[in-house]
């Protein structure tokens, strides 16, 4: 899928709200108890959403005027990635992190880091992402890339 990147506004907060909520429970399901999902996927509000929009830089994928998946950074730290489920698959994901590296990578940022979830570590670790210290409490893996 050929998607354009841009930056996200306030006005996206719905959707992306809705992408992060919807990506978590069809997807995430594939590593993860059902329990620990649903705590994932109900973990953040719309209000929550919108202050990410304000402190995060957010980036969103879109195909055929449809938001198809957003990521966010902050310095050299990935902050979240999310695919609609009905674009999963298809490169939505892995166009976005390619494009925020490069985004990371042009500002001089030498190592990007991250938390991934159970369900995406090996997602990661295939585009060079390594361990970088034991599962977190709440179930999330340390990893770092250098870029
Ligand atoms: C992790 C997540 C963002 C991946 O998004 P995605 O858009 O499905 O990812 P992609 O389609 O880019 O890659 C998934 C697979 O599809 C493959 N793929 C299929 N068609 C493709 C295409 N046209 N171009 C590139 N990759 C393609 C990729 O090779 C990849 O397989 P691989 O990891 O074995 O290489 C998504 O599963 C998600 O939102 N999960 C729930 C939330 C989550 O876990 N987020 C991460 C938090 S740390």
């Amino acid at each position: 899928m050929r998607a354009i990147h841009r930056l996200a506004t306030p006005a996206d907060a719905k959707r992306l709200f809705e992408i992060r909520r919807t990506s978590i429970l069809g997807l995430a399901p594939s590593g993860m108890s059902v329990e620990a999902v649903e705590l994932w996927a109900t973990s953040l509000t719309l209000i929550g959403m919108k202050r990410k929009l304000r402190d995060l830089e957010i980036w969103v994928a879109e195909h055929d005027g449809t938001t198809a998946g957003w990521g966010a950074i902050r310095g050299d730290t990935l902050e979240g990635l999310y695919t609609a489920p009905e674009c999963a698959g298809r490169g939505v994901g892995a166009g976005l992190l390619a494009m925020l590296e490069d985004q990371m990578r042009k500002r001089g940022v030498a190592a990007v880091c991250a938390e991934a979830s159970s369900n995406a570590l090996n997602f990661y670790l295939r585009r060079g992402y390594r361990a970088n210290g034991p599962q977190t409490p709440e179930g999330a893996w340390p990893i770092v890339k250098q870029l």
